[in-house]
């Protein structure tokens, strides 16, 4: 039997900060409305032509590939998680393959959202275990910004660019423990983007390209604080897992409001959960692994610490991950 651990990991968000008060001139909001409602006060935005989606995972690559024992071509599997790639294809991680230089990898992304992360572990951890990789790259990468209406000031204000990712190895000792993932699609509406209509020369739809972001905020709202204490209980259940036990929790960030009731629902005190969206805002498939690559820079993760990591967005889609550090 083989067992997945996670052994590096690295970050890069875009340099360009964006306050909440950049934003209120150009939208009709607040930095008071923002921060009481989501507990963003910052986001990052990517400027730069060379700032899209697979630059700023391929920095993201580097820097963990710089933080392990292997060179770009020991890479075997590289995933990327996104929603906002470069092109429809080539995939974001083929171009971040060719960037970094990981010849020998299998390379393709996902598509799961804010759930992004979580699904990439889960595919990385199943191509260990099955014998036929070692080494496996798994990123979430977001430029979102350019997805985003900035007259709408119901989505504008919350999301943000970013990039971060692990080394998922081989190991005898066992990393991740359990999983939790789900999808319903039937409720996939409530958050859209790039909606992208047929037209060709023979269709009769006259239906315009939108690519922008659109939500019903407390409908998504509703469905993270339902599922995410469902899918985490379920997960402490089959795993036999005490809560006590949990060292640290990383929940998608969105919005510390989330966190907060997830916390009290799940009766695991806040002081576990890691926050940071008040500087990076939303930044999808990017946010538990940016969080997770901020708390191993400040030492907070310790040899066998347990962690939780749980993702939930669009989709709709969740899942939660127990892992042993
Ligand atoms: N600034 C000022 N006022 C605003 C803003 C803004 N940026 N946005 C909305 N408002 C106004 C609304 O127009 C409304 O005004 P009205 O009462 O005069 O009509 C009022 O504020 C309340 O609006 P609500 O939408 O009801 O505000 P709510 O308390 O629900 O908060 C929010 C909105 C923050 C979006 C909340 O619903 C939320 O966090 N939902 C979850 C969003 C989320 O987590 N999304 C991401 C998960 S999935 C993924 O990550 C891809």
């Amino acid at each position: 039997m083989y067992f997945s651990k996670i052994t590096a990991t690295g970050a890069y968000v875009p340099e360009s900060v964006i306050t909440n008060d950049d934003l209120s001139k150009i939208v009709d909001t607040n930095d008071e409305w923002i921060v009481s409602r989501s507990g963003i006060r910052n986001r990052h935005f990517a400027v730069a032509e060379d700032e899209n989606t697979s630059d700023i995972a391929a920095k993201a690559c580097k820097m963990i590939i710089e933080r392990s024992n292997i060179s770009p071509e020991e890479i075997d599997l590289l995933i990327v998680a996104t929603v906002s790639a470069d092109y429809s294809t080539p995939s974001t991680a083929c171009l971040v393959q060719a960037k970094v230089g990981a010849k020998n990898a299998i390379a393709f992304d996902i598509g799961a959202a804010c759930s992004g992360f979580i699904f990439g572990l889960s595919i990385a951890n199943k191509y260990i275990q099955a014998g036929t990789v070692k080494n496996v790259v798994v990123i979430g990468a977001e430029v979102l910004s350019k997805y985003l209406d900035f007259t709408d000031r119901g989505t504008c204000v919350l999301f943000g660019d970013g990039a971060a990712g692990v080394l998922l190895q081989r190991s005898q000792k066992r990393g991740i423990i359990a999983e939790e993932i789900g999808s319903d699609g039937s409720k996939g509406h409530a958050l859209t983007g790039g909606d992208t209509p047929v037209k060709n020369a023979f269709s009769k739809c006259d239906g315009k390209a939108n690519r922008s972001l659109k939500m019903d905020g407390r409908a998504i709202f509703d469905f993270a604080t339902r599922q995410v204490p469902k899918s985490v209980e379920s997960l402490l259940k089959k795993s036999e897992t005490d809560r006590d036990t949990i060292d640290f929790v990383i929940a998608h960030q969105a919005n510390s409001r989330i966190v907060q009731i997830i916390s009290k629902k799940l009766k695991i005190p806040m002081e576990k959960f890691y926050l940071n969206m008040y500087e990076y805002g939303n930044t999808s498939s990017a946010s538990i692994p940016i969080a997770l690559n901020e708390m191993m820079e400040k030492g907070l993760i310790k040899e066998d610490s347990l962690g939780l990591l749980t993702g939930f967005g669009a989709g709709l889609t969740w899942g939660s991950m127990l892992i042993r550090f």
